[in-house]
Parts: C-alpha cells; sequence; structure tokens
C-alpha cells in the first residue's frame, strides 16, 4: 500500500488546514469530490501544476479543470455568455464543468490550460473539496487522482495504490458519490458542445450531436513558427529556449519541474519574439520530461 511518506487523513477541519497548508506550499494533494478523487493544487502557481503532472507521470499535457467555489469567481477567470450562465446557476454547485473563454490576466498558470484560449472551470459540491477551496482562498486545479493509464480514484484506497509514495496527502472522505467525472459542456460562442458525457444529462446539448472525446477537443496551442529540437546553440534566426547547460535566451531552468512550468509561457514568448524561427535545448525524456518532450514534438512536427 501506500509508503510511509503519503499521509491518509480522514476529513475534518485539521485535515483541510493541514492540507491547505501544502497547497499554498505550492505541493499537491488528493481530495474528494463528489465524483472521483482529484489531485489538487494552486492553479495559480505554475510549479505546483507542473508537480500534478510529475505525480501522475503523465506522458503528455492535457488542459485541466479549475475547481473553484462559486459563479462569482468563476466569472473572474472565464467569461460566462447567457447559455453558460444558465447551465451555472441550474447545476452548480455540482457535476459540471464548463468550458469557456478564458479572460487574461486570471491569473491561472498557462500549464492549466495548455496555453489555451478557453479554460475549464468547475464548482464542486463536496464538502471536503468546499472547505479546501476555502481554507486555500485560491483556484485549485485537479485532474482525477490517478498514474497515468490508471481508472479514476473513487475511494482513498484507489488513490494510495495508485499515487502513494509520489503525494504528501490524501484526504479520506470515503467512496464518490458519483464515481464518474464531471460533464463537459463547451460555451465557446455558437451552440453548447458536449466534450465528455457525465453525471449530469443535458438535452439541450446532446441535441447538437457528435461528442468529442476527452482531451481531444482541446487543440493545443503550438507556436506558428518553425521549432527545431535538441539545440546546443542558437543558429542565425532562431531564438533559443535553453535548459540545463544550455543557455538561452529564455531558459527553462536546470529541473524538469520548472521547465514544465515556464513551457507554455515560453513557447507563446517565443512566437512572438522577432526572430523567425525558435530551437529548443534537449530536455531529458525522464519523469515529466516525456511530456514536456511529447509536447515539443507535436509543436515541431510539420503542419
Ligand atoms: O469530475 C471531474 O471532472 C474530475 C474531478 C477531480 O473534478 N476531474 C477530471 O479531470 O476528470 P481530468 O483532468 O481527468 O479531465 C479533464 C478533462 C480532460 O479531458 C481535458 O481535455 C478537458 O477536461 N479539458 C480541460 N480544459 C479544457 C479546455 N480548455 N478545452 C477542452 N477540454 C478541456
Ligand atoms: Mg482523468
Amino acid at each position: 500500500m501506500a509508503p510511509p511518506e503519503t499521509q491518509i487523513l480522514n476529513f475534518s477541519d485539521e485535515a483541510i488546514e493541514k492540507a491547505a497548508e501544502l497547497i499554498r506550499a505550492g505541493q499537491p494533494v488528493a481530495m474528494p469530490t463528489e465524483t472521483v478523487y482529484g489531485l489538487a493544487a494552486d492553479a495559480t502557481n505554475a510549479e505546483a501544476v507542473a508537480r500534478i503532472y510529475a505525480a501522475k507521470g503523465r506522458p503528455s499535457f492535457n488542459p485541466l479543470i479549475v475547481h473553484v467555489l462559486d459563479l462569482d469567481t468563476a466569472e473572474h477567470l472565464g467569461e460566462f455568455d447567457d447559455q453558460a450562465r444558465a447551465l451555472a446557476n441550474e447545476h452548480w454547485p455540482g457535476p459540471l464543468t464548463l468550458v469557456v473563454p478564458a479572460r487574461e490576466d486570471n491569473g491561472i498558470a498557462s500549464l492549466v490550460t495548455a496555453g489555451l484560449e478557453t479554460i475549464a472551470i468547475r464548482v464542486p459540491a463536496h464538502p471536503a473539496m468546499r472547505a479546501l477551496l476555502k481554507a486555500a482562498g485560491r483556484p485549485l486545479a485537479a485532474p482525477s487522482a490517478n498514474a497515468s493509464g490508471r481508472i479514476s480514484p473513487t475511494r482513498a484506497a484507489h488513490v494510495a495504490d495508485s499515487l502513494g509514495g509520489r503525494i504528501p496527502l490524501v484526504i479520506d472522505g470515503g467512496p464518490c458519490e458519483q464515481g464518474i467525472e464531471s460533464t463537459i459542456v463547451a460555451a465557446t460562442g455558437g451552440p453548447l458542445r458536449l466534450l465528455r458525457r457525465g453525471p449530469i444529462d443535458i438535452d439541450a446539448v446532446e441535441a447538437v450531436g457528435a461528442i468529442e472525446a476527452p482531451g481531444m477537443m482541446a487543440s493545443h496551442y503550438a507556436p506558428a513558427k518553425p521549432i527545431r529540437l535538441d539545440a546546443k546553440v542558437a543558429e542565425p534566426g532562431e531564438i533559443l529556449l535553453g535548459y540545463g547547460p544550455v543557455a538561452g535566451e529564455l531558459y527553462l531552468g536546470d529541473n524538469l519541474v520548472t521547465a514544465a512550468a515556464r513551457l507554455f509561457d515560453f513557447m507563446h514568448e517565443a512566437d512572438s519574439a522577432p526572430e523567425p524561427r525558435i530551437a529548443v535545448a534537449p530536455i531529458p525524456d525522464e519523469g515529466i520530461g516525456a511530456a514536456i518532450n511529447d509536447r515539443l514534438r507535436r509543436a515541431a512536427a510539420p503542419r
């Protein structure tokens, strides 16, 4: 089961205070929600978000759902049209995620949205997750709390089996009421689109037709400029993203968590720099480095 470094605490005021301390320190914490257990981290702290990916061992970056306490807070992060607001009023708090255009300067780390111009937001109903949102006082990014390739956890023991030794704390709130992930609806202009089926059936949306497979809908941000990988120095006309011993105009850092945290910001920055091409230093293909390389290979692939 879980190695000793992963603590499992029953949901209580003290446990939530402990979880909030870890969140403020930039650590991920596994939390029960009404759908599945989520691995929560401060959505405004890029390194904290990178630690979610590191713990899950995920070989690629998928945009994450941001959890907040109420619609008012959600409206600071994204733009809600009348349709989105109506759905939110009807189903929040609850197992519905809305994908809406992201507000600029909403403070959310670009790794959360994988550089997209939209943001997925959910107001959870579970008292433990709500207590943590209150205690931490910030939006929480949270994918399902399972290692990559494993099914979503609906009990604290599932989380411990899959992430034990990789995260500091699991809050045990008993089995999840719904047991399947939230319904995801995109309200990004035009008709509503169902991106993922879930506990909430939405007729108006279903009438629209084809369901987008989870994750598939998110055509990730890719720089417009050509990208050269495994570069040790910048050639003329290139802006270099450095890593480790390779210095660059934009330096990703000397560890993979920091590099993941900076990746999407730097791709945007390189894209709007005067140089016509982008070069990127070699990134070790281990741990979260595999996700970084997956992202870079896609960005470098001929389009
Ligand atoms: O019930 C749930 O939603 C759980 C609990 C923890 O809240 N969370 C969850 O997260 O299922 P995750 O990361 O396993 O699934 C999030 C899904 C992914 O399929 C992702 O592609 C999609 O949401 N998503 C996130 N942001 C998106 C965006 N901007 N556009 C389209 N899809 C997005
Ligand atoms: Mg998942």
